[in-house]
């Protein structure tokens, strides 16, 4: 059961000068952030100035009474009293002359261009995955043998609806628009050349096409943003090991593989994107998995802590430790035993057992599942995004479910890592907060902190799962978005702030710099549809009828109190 903190205790417990180190990180290193781009709305990401003890808003925290929702099943974005939304972007609107905004997105991080105006920056979207009803009008459903029927040209317009946009938005007279056009908007798609970020060749290659699958992400100290490649066997399938190791392929979701030949092992990997010139990067050290996101820490002498999860039922949590400041490369990849609480190196020049099975390093990380099963890792119920607690310093791991351990609703995973200390290789697990009915909440997917600490999370039931009378799901209705308030009377409770459309998730919260928008993002509505002349939902409501996802701005009086501690400080709305 969560029990919360409160600030002025966490204050005494720790001192003033580490609560800086987890909350303002920047404000150790505000010194070399470029000036082209400062602090994101995350707690967990470089900030400006921390307000420690400022008694008139804590006091606000305090009183706040949130008014949360009930389950809905309605076929509508539905927002707690006091919100209100606009749609930023959606499915199909052109960012330039040349490209359009990709399907089903997930991942958003916003920068500002200037840290003095936190009302224009980088929107960073991830387009997770695609429907090819929606984007190739190929319905798959109607063949007895779909590959037979699927061309070129439709696998190409689905290769082009995934990976990422990159678009400039600004606020003016309270909405947030795309700037159509600016030069920093661009597309990352499946056919993007991206470099490896290893010296040794993977599969002959130093650059691999495209990216995919890209579920949740990250934000680097340096200002860059981290896109993971979560289901890439969809795409171009995988490499399989017998017990004799011999390899085998298997085949594509997407039958992508019919028309590309390119190998499954340049993708399930952390990919780096450096807005300001649009140069991207695999970092090969931190595994191949299903990556749902990376958090990264930096330590006081700025070497990098990266955590992430494999989001996949009995697969594990992983950290790396680089060994340079800096660096996604040079460093020690660990995944946990959450049993005994230690971090177990994936190191093949020191691990003998690795020695045993697999060639070299470079293997090691391309085949991490298995490395990581042989040398004891505990296997978890589906680990998706990871968050710092900005106020005990605690990693918070959603697990979202696991149905072959009747696992149903998942609960989110507590690692205190000994003394404080992110490259420590010991830690203590427990769980922080439990899915079910008695806490209102199930599936729980992505994490964020607000300003103040408060915590917000998703939720992910399956779209085949939700509303489905003889399953667990019923009570909880369409999938939502959550807070736990971290002051006042409603302090550590579950409560529902929105509820999403007919077959959608939430993913992507990311609040802006000055605390006052919440972007999210609106993935898979109407995702169960089988016929475009009948879909499941018809959110966003266009006069076309056709369900889109979409980047929603969620702002109003109660995203404003909830951030009113601002433990980073930006200019004060009036
Ligand atoms: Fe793409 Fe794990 O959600
Ligand atoms: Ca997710
Ligand atoms: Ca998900």
């Amino acid at each position: 059961m969560y029990i919360g903190l409160r600030i002025t205790e966490f204050s005494v417990m720790y001192g003033r000068r580490k609560f800086i180190s987890f909350i303002g990180k920047a404000s150790l290193g505000a010194a070399t952030i470029p000036p082209f781009l400062t602090s994101c709305g995350n707690t967990t990401t470089p900030s400006k100035t921390f307000v420690q003890s400022d008694e008139a808003r804590l006091n606000t925290l305090r009183k706040l009474a949130v008014e949360g929702l009930n389950p809905s099943d309605q076929d509508d974005l539905l927002l707690s009293n006091g919100l209100n939304y606009h749609t930023v972007i959606k499915w199909g609107d052109q960012i330039s002359d040349d490209d359009f905004f990709g399907f089903n997105n997930d991942f958003t991080c916003f920068i500002p261009l200037n840290e003095d105006d936190p009302s224009d920056g980088l929107l960073w979207v991830n387009h997770e995955n695609m429907d090819p009803l929606f984007v190739s009008d190929f319905n798959y459903r109607e063949f007895d043998n779909p590959k037979e029927y699927h061309t070129l040209e439709q696998v190409d317009k689905e290769m082009y609806s995934v990976g990422g946009s990159i678009v400039r938005i600004k606020r003016e007279g309270g909405k947030w628009m795309p700037v159509k056009n600016d030069p920093h908007n661009r597309r990352f798609t499946a056919k993007t050349p991206i470099k490896l970020n290893w010296d040794t060749p993977i599969e002959g290659k130093t650059t691999a096409i495209g990216t995919n699958s890209n579920c949740s992400g990250g934000i680097t100290p340096w200002n860059t943003f981290l896109t993971c490649e979560e289901n890439y066997h969809n795409c171009f399938g995988e490499i399989t090991y017998d017990k004799d190791d011999i390899p085998s392929k298997t085949p594509s979701r997407y039958g992508w593989d019919e028309f590309y030949d390119y190998p499954p092992e340049h993708y399930g990997w952390v990919v780096e994107i450096d807005p300001k010139n649009g140069s991207a990067q695999k970092h090969i050290a931190l595994g191949r998995f299903a990556h749902e996101c990376c958090t990264l820490y930096e330590l006081e002498d700025k070497r990098i802590v990266a955590y992430s999860g494999d989001d996949k039922a009995n697969e594990h949590l992983y950290k790396f430790v680089s060994s340079v400041p800096g660096s996604l490369k040079e460093g020690t990849l660990y995944v946990a035993d959450t049993v005994n609480g230690k971090w177990l190196s994936l190191d093949w020049e020191s691990q003998p057992i690795l020695k045993g099975k697999f060639k070299d390093q470079t293997e090691v990380l391309i085949r991490v599942r298995e490395a990581a099963k042989l040398i004891g890792a505990t296997e978890l119920n589906r680990p998706e995004d990871i968050e710092i607690d900005p106020i005990t310093g605690n990693v918070l791991v959603s697990l979202t479910n696991n149905y072959g351990k009747k696992d149903f609703h998942g609960s989110i995973l507590k690692v205190e890592e000994t003394d404080g200390k992110f490259d420590s290789l010991t830690f203590k697990a427990s769980t922080f907060l439990a899915g079910g009915e008695e806490n209102g909440f199930s599936c729980p997917d992505n994490l964020a902190f607000d300003l103040s600490g408060n915590l917000w999370i998703t939720s992910d039931i399956s779209g085949r799962a939700m509303n489905k009378e003889d399953g667990p799901y019923p009570p909880f209705k369409n999938n939502s978005l959550f807070v736990v308030p971290r002051y006042g009377k409603d302090e550590g409770k579950v409560i529902r702030i929105a509820s999403a459309p007919r077959d959608a998730e939430f993913t992507g919260p990311w609040f802006s710099p000055d605390g006052t928008t919440l972007f999210l993002s609106v993935q898979h509505p109407g995702e169960q549809t089988t016929d475009l002349q009948n879909p499941t939902s018809r959110w966003p409501f266009d006069e076309d009828g056709v369900p889109k996802p979409a980047v929603v701005a969620i702002t109003g009086d109660l995203i404003e109190k909830m951030n009113k501690l601002r433990l980073i400080e930006m200019n004060e709305p009036s």
